[in-house]
């Protein structure tokens, strides 16, 4: 018997970095995403009775791209997959397939859509399996977050508000965007997200980092009931940039900017100060940048495009 399911990644405006709780995977503060819908995961469960473990391979599927997963990655996710099993109490074995249509592990939140798609395939086949009720969302959404803080965000769109162990999706502004990512390397980072999460805590811009996310997200959500583009691109903008300070002043610094990330960077800020005009631009924990167009920014879309694309791959 085999299982599908898929889901996208997403891109946070308001950042989630530093947990009050490591086991399930409770935030320090609350978080801003916009859904990613081109950008996927794709899984698939095959339930094999000759297995005694569960098994992880790459999954073949048209439009994919082959991402073999490291030893460590294949752990955590069938780590995963063994906390869904608890919960439904199976005790079978499966092959775990999985492929992304982007390149992993390189701050395009491959873990928010690859955890998003595992759980959402895992409880499909388990509630079959066992005939039990279906889960709310709410409780697939606290499974997912187990696996990956950011992969809550990732079972709902196009905006996703997650605070504590809630997510919701506020009706704001700005519902149909055009995301773009200027991809300034494809090398998988050095710094996994679990770890960046650990060692920020010893930052001293940590200790007030939680009141300023929760301020920042409301100036946020004030921005986008108001229409004001601007301001959300210079809040978004302040954002990233709060959450890359938290890396390089945390007690072993770290970071994943390069010169080429400073160079786009720059661009899109002239970009801004020329046109009065411009997409929203956010950094994950990766050296890629992401935009943001509104849907009456096409001219804009190819513009950058246009400026950028000969040097850098743009998704
Ligand atoms: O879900 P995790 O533990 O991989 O955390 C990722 C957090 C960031 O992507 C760096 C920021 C965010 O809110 O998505």
């Amino acid at each position: 018997m085999k299982w599908f399911a898929k889901a996208p990644s997403n891109i946070a405006l308001i950042k989630y970095m530093g947990k009050t709780q490591q086991d399930i995977n409770l935030p320090a503060n609350p978080s801003l995403s916009y859904t990613l819908n081109h950008l996927l995961s794709f899984v698939e469960l095959e339930l094999r009775r000759d297995l005694t473990e569960d098994q992880w391979q790459p999954l073949e599927i048209a439009g994919a791209l082959p991402a073999p997963l490291s030893a460590q990655a294949q752990r955590r996710y069938l780590n995963h997959l063994k906390l869904i099993k608890r919960r439904f109490n199976i005790n079978e074995y499966f092959i775990v397939r999985s492929a992304n249509n982007f390149p992993a592990s390189c701050g395009i939140a491959s873990s928010a859509s690859s955890f998003a798609a595992l759980t959402l395939c895992a409880v499909n086949a388990f509630t079959e399996l066992t005939q039990a009720q279906p889960l709310s969302l709410h409780e697939v959404a606290a499974l997912s977050r187990a696996g990956s803080g950011s992969s809550c965000r990732s079972l709902a769109g196009p905006w996703v508000l997650w605070r504590q162990d809630s997510i919701e999706t506020p009706d704001l502004s700005y519902s149909s965007l055009r995301h773009r990512v200027v991809v300034v390397s494809k090398e998988v980072k050095s710094i996994a997200s679990s770890e960046a999460h650990r060692r920020v805590s010893t930052s001293l811009l940590y200790q007030q980092r939680s009141a300023r996310a929760q301020q920042r997200l409301n100036y946020l959500l004030e921005a986008f009931a108001q229409k004001n583009w601007h301001l959300a691109y210079t809040l978004v903008w302040q954002e990233f940039w709060d959450m890359h300070a938290l890396f390089e002043t945390s007690d072993q610094p770290f970071g994943y900017l390069q010169p080429a990330t400073l160079q786009v960077l720059d661009y899109l800020r002239s970009y801004w100060e020329n046109n009065g005009d411009g997409p929203l631009v956010t950094l994950d924990a990766g050296p890629n940048v992401h935009l943001l167009f509104r849907d009456d920014q096409s001219r804009q879309v190819e513009v950058i495009e246009n400026a950028l694309g000969g040097q850098f791959s743009i998704l």
